[in-house]
């Protein structure tokens, strides 16, 4: 059997890895400004991580969701004391798209409605409902096609106001950060304007937090920098620093009732010990602060840089959009200079590196996009 060929691949295997640093299988070392798509965390191979989880495997990796499992509780405990949503309650899934797909079904569950507002360049997963509600008509099959998700512009509060006058709204989606969209900030008021409107309407504000949260934009989720609380944080990438593990964070006002959720693998032992991890050492490391300040020195050293269109981002997911002639730059970064990054059209090269990333690292970084800027 071969592989099914869904991924345009670069021809490159990596054997190892430790931090920010990846090696290949001819030992060639690689920088990791990309963390395997936002999802490294706290650092390839991190001593605690490895030993949690080994530790944890030894004692037991999986028993099914029809027992008590207390590492749950535990992590619940952690997670809404360091997100700051200690009422919040926890639902444990294995991916971002079936975090994103289990808020969505939950908040029309909680208010009986259809209508889902997103957004333009939006994306938040591939499974069914997920996917209706990204916006790339290319990965929506026709029976994911609904009626039921309807595309306003970015940040445009007229647009949005206007939606609510016209439909009976269940809930409404939004990235902090749009990531796939190429690093699109929510400004402060539109979250404001969405927190007011989901509660003049019993809706439900739902942050996707997949990518933006866990503390890469320098807050634990991204929205909170508009000061307001959306009613249920969707994460997963960063949660489990590789190991799949998602979930959803959901508000006091939204009660459970039994079966209305569910799920084989989410909430596993292995991957509570994996998220605990995590939040450890983001704790104990301070990383949340580390990816303040190592986002603002990027972003400020960058800005200094020529031939650059534009900047963009909050902490450690920062988006360079460069002109259509330096459409080579991410290229060369990879096989001249050894540095993996993320890309999103039109042009624009996403770093999403490890929060504990060192200034040492961004400027190798720095130095290598200099170079390629100016070309000689
Ligand atoms: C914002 C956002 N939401 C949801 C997802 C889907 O996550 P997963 O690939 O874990 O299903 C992604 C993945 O890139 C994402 O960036």
């Amino acid at each position: 059997m071969k592989l099914f060929d869904v991924y345009p691949l670069n021809d490159i295997c990596i054997e190892k890895a430790a931090g920010s640093y990846v090696w290949d299988d001819k030992g060639e070392k690689y920088l990791d400004m990309y963390g395997g798509h936002a999802v490294i965390s706290i650092g390839h191979t991190h001593p605690h991580y490895v030993k949690r989880i080994e530790d944890q495997l030894h004692k037991v990796g999986f028993y099914s969701n029809s027992v008590k499992i207390p590492i749950q509780v535990e992590l619940a405990e952690k997670l809404g004391r360091i997100s700051g949503k200690e009422g919040y309650q926890l639902f444990l899934c294995n991916s971002g798209a079936e975090a994103n797909e289990n808020a969505l079904k939950l908040a029309s569950f909680y208010n009986g409605r259809k209508k889902i507002i997103a957004f333009k360049k939006a994306f938040h997963g591939r499974t069914s409902l997920a996917v209706a509600a990204t916006d790339n008509p290319n990965i929506i099959a026709p029976v994911n096609e609904t009626d039921n998700v309807i595309f306003l512009p970015f940040n445009d509060e007229a647009a949005l106001e206007s939606a609510f006058k016209q439909h009976d709204i269940s809930s409404v989606i939004i990235e902090g950060i749009q990531g796939v969209g190429g690093i699109n900030v929510a400004s402060n008021s539109f979250l404001q304007k969405i927190r007011t409107l989901c509660d003049d309407h019993n809706a439900v504000f739902i942050a996707d937090s997949v990518q933006c949260g866990y503390g890469r934009s320098g807050k634990f989720y991204a929205h909170d920098f508009a000061g307001v609380d959306a009613d249920i944080y969707s994460m997963a990438k960063g949660m489990g620093n590789g190991f799949p593990v998602g979930a959803i964070s959901i508000a006091p006002k939204i009660q459970p009732k039994h079966f209305m959720l569910g799920t084989t693998f989410g909430g596993n032992h292995l991957a509570c010990a994996a998220a605990l991890a995590v939040l450890e050492v983001i704790e104990k490391d301070d990383l949340v602060n580390n990816a303040k300040t190592m986002g603002d020195y990027l972003m400020a050293e960058l800005k200094k840089l020529p031939n650059i269109t534009e900047v963009r981002g909050r902490g450690l997911m920062i988006g360079i959009e460069l002109p259509e002639q330096l459409n080579m730059v991410k290229k060369n970064l990879l096989f001249k200079h050894r540095i993996f990054t993320g890309e999103a059209k039109p042009n624009v090269i996403r770093l999403l590196p490890a929060l504990n990333i060192t200034k040492t690292e961004a400027d190798i970084f720095l130095q290598a996009i200099k170079t390629e800027l100016n070309p000689v």
